[in-house]
């Protein structure tokens, strides 16, 4: 038996279903997780000391690649000083200068501990400050498991959501309408019935939570106006693609194909963390004004802005702030997502792929879907084989057709050859 067989036996014990995120634990694909001893650059190594080359990243926020020596630097440094004192701190300052700085349509943010916090906390904001309690969100699109966000469509568009998760109350879900990514006429029904109701629109600008799906620029730029008319709040998830996709994040890039373009609030998580619990939400003072202890809308953390976790996020957005680092990784992740499908076309497997920065996608599908329905027609035993074969060689994917992957500044040429090599043999074996 592996290490990897003795030690998910083990967890399995004590902890339900031996993880403690449910995608970890590759029932989606089926077979063994890999429990990780440790990560170097753009490897993670397993239990059993195989080495992988990782394209998850710990599902984004490792942009640097593992233990890069700046971020373990200010790290070090920063636990000597002391853990976590549950009063402000300077560095609190210097990270929410340094996210602001970078993100206009933000004049304050509040840090928070995880995305997951971030986006109930926007949600909370955007109903304090309009006075509204419903909102939208979209099929497809994932934003942590707050009770009022885990929730699937109704019959139609008059009614709203149901529960996805057992312990959620319908009541909780009942103000939560769930429409179809990329239908700007969906959008328009909607506005039209319950525009005056609305506090806000939840979105991931590129949804990485259904494998890597943009909104076109006919859907945001018309979500965009129909928020601005209703006066409901436009909030942008960003906890995936928030310094992931753009040094501005994909509200930048969106900004150049939009002119004008910017969301009211944003919300964003791992790569401002570097690694370390840590997520943020921001607006204009205007709407930020509304949080306590200025405003009624209450929001708190005992571990919020903590010291570590701000040491680690200020040495990432330093790191990736250098000329050229977006190019190069951009063009790195490029060079991947073209290179798998070139292999693909060589061996006849329909397959497309799509990136943006350092997050990318790929589909056994022969075009690159635009909403949840048509990423779901993947074949999922393809899918499987594909990974698994893939997991074998060494190259560690996201263990599930739904996930994103992503990039780090640490995977070099010779890494992407490598994964293009073992691309070429996974779908000679695993796919004809
Ligand atoms: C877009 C998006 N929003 C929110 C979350 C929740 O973040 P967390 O897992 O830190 O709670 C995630 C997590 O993957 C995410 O991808």
């Amino acid at each position: 038996m592996s290490q990897n067989d003795l030690l998910f036996e083990r967890a399995q014990r004590v902890i339900p279903g031996g993880v403690n995120s449910p995608v970890r634990a590759f029932r989606a694909v089926g077979g063994t997780p890999r429990f990780i001893a440790r990560g170097e650059g753009a490897y993670i190594v397993d239990a059993d000391g195989k080495r992988y080359i990782d394209y998850i990243g710990s599902w984004g926020p490792m942009i640097l690649g593992h233990g890069h020596p700046a971020v373990i630097e200010a790290v070090q440094r920063a636990v000597t000083e002391g853990l976590s004192f549950g009063a402000p701190t300077e560095r609190e300052i210097e990270l929410a200068e340094e996210i602001l700085q970078l993100v206009p349509s933000c004049e304050q943010v509040r840090l928070v501990s995880s995305g997951t916090e971030a986006t109930m906390s926007a949600i909370r904001l955007a109903r304090g400050a309009t006075g509204r309690n419903k909102f939208i969100k979209f099929e497809g699109c994932y934003h942590g498991h707050t009770d009022a966000l885990l929730v699937k469509a109704g019959s139609g568009l008059a009614t709203f959501g149901h529960p996805t998760s057992a312990g959620v109350p319908e009541a909780t879900a009942q103000h939560t309408l769930v429409l179809e990514y990329n239908n700007v006429q969906a959008l328009e029904e909607a506005f039209a019935l319950h525009g005056k109701e609305l506090a806000c629109v939840i979105v991931e600008p590129i949804a990485g939570n259904m494998n890597f799906v943009r909104a076109s620029v006919p859907f945001m730029t018309r979500l965009r106006e129909l928020c601005t008319e209703s006066g409901a709040l436009l909030v942008l998830d960003e906890v995936m693609t928030g310094f992931r996709v753009d040094l501005r994040s994909a509200q930048g890039h969106y900004a150049d194909l939009i002119p004008g373009f910017k969301p009211d609030i944003s919300v964003f998580g791992k790569v401002i963390g570097g690694g370390m619990p840590l997520a943020a939400f921001g607006a204009s003072r205007d709407i930020m004004k509304h949080l306590a202890p200025l405003g009624g809308v209450y929001q708190a953390g005992t571990l919020s802005g903590n010291p570590v976790a701000t040491a680690c996020g200020l040495a990432t957005l330093r790191e990736i702030r250098k000329p050229g680092f977006f190019d190069a990784l951009s063009a790195r992740t490029r060079r991947l997502v073209d290179g798998l499908s070139a292999v693909a076309r060589e061996q006849g497997i329909p397959f497309c792929a799509d990136s943006q920065g350092g997050m990318f996608g790929f589909f056994l599908l022969p075009e690159l879907p635009q909403n949840y329905t048509a990423v779901m027609r993947t074949d999922k035993e393809q899918f499987n084989r594909f990974f698994h074969a893939m997991l074998d060689a060494g190259v560690y994917l996201a263990p599930a057709l739904y996930e994103a992957g992503f990039v780090s500044a640490a995977h070099t040429d010779a890494d992407i050859d490598a994964t293009l090599h073992a691309a070429r043999d996974a779908f000679r074996q695993a796919l004809r």
